[in-house]
């Protein structure tokens, strides 16, 4: 059985990551980290409190739980990004470059690292991004995914470790809050709906990004990290894809259950950070090598969020707006 460390079990992913590799292989193979210990659901099970900066103190808990394999899932995102430029830096690859280290000493099995859309620019192709292609991100973030697939691909060709990582589109999940990305009105956007509050969206109505539900964004993840090593022919990350869509459109697509839904547009500096990335990336890698293939479209997405926000509301579990 392997064990398994994620860092950043608290955050929006590795909240549900968390939980679902604990149901593949069980609750004493998987410790939850993060460097925020008032995190609910990650927090039962085994957690270690973990700032992946300290490179002495992650190695110890490698030691400690003879971990086998790394989600590294730990960083700051492109908006929050863009008010720390330095810290963002400092964390998404100085992290990063801790947790390759420890797996090449400790010779761990595999690593899963996230990189993202915005290691692509305003030069990269919009339509059907290619996996190779102009890259030349505006946003610290997007310098920082683009430097730690290098890193990965680097440390996977000289010391043999077994780096595996997707460029996520904008993730959207309804259990926890999202963390500070510019496609993150697409969850918050779902709360206010239910509440029955109007939205205002920091994007225009037009601006179309790359989305994924988070059972695709999960599934997605487990199917890279389970495939053969052999089948993993890109080391520095793929291309994957679910949806496209602008704010009106999700916005309608609410609107199909929630007819007097209101939104509003108020555009601020992540218009910018939206207009320098694809609209719709091409993942024709990720589905010939290990067989990506998503479930989730908008529609689909709309009606599993609004229903289970509902049962979470009338059983007085959320309480948010
Ligand atoms: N969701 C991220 C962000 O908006 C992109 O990967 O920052």
């Amino acid at each position: 059985m392997p064990r398994i460390l994620v860092i950043g079990a608290s955050g929006q992913l590795g909240s549900e990551l968390t939980q679902e590799l604990k149901n593949i292989i069980g609750e004493d193979n998987v410790v939850a980290s993060d460097r925020n210990i008032s995190a609910t659901s990650s927090r039962q099970g085994l957690f270690e409190t973990l700032d992946v900066l300290d490179g002495d103190l992650l190695y110890k808990i490698v030691n400690k739980h003879k971990i086998t394999q790394i989600y590294h899932l730990a960083a700051i995102l492109s908006a929050v990004g863009e008010q720390h430029p330095k810290q963002a830096w400092t964390l998404n690859i100085d992290g990063l470059i801790n947790v390759l280290d420890v797996a090449k000493e400790k010779k761990l099995d595999k690593i899963f690292w996230p990189s993202s859309i915005a290691v692509f620019g305003p030069n990269t192709p919009v339509n059907h991004t290619p996996q190779n292609t102009i890259m030349d991100p505006l946003t610290v973030y997007g310098i920082s995914k683009l430097a730690g697939e290098r890193w990965c691909e680097y440390y996977f060709h000289n010391y043999g470790v077994d780096t595996r990582s997707l460029r996520y589109p904008g993730l959207i999940g309804y259990k926890s809050p999202a963390g500070g990305g510019t496609t993150d009105y697409a969850v918050d956007i779902y709360h206010k709906a239910i509440n029955k509050k109007p939205f205002e969206c920091f994007l225009k109505e037009d601006t179309a990004l790359p989305m994924m539900y988070m059972p695709d964004a999960i599934r997605s993840t487990i199917e890279l990290m389970k495939a053969d090593k052999v089948k993993i022919k890109v080391r520095s990350s793929y291309n994957i894809n679910a949806m496209s869509f602008t704010p009106k459109e999700v916005a309608n697509s609410i609107k199909m259950h929630i007819p007097d839904f209101k939104i509003s547009y108020q555009p601020d500096f992540r218009q910018d950070i939206a207009d320098s990335w694809p609209r719709l990336i091409d993942d024709s890698c990720a589905r010939k090598d290990w067989g990506w293939n998503p479930e989730f479209d908008l529609n689909k997405m709309t009606k599993d969020i609004l229903e289970n926000l509902k049962n979470l509301k009338s059983t007085a579990i959320l309480n948010t707006d």
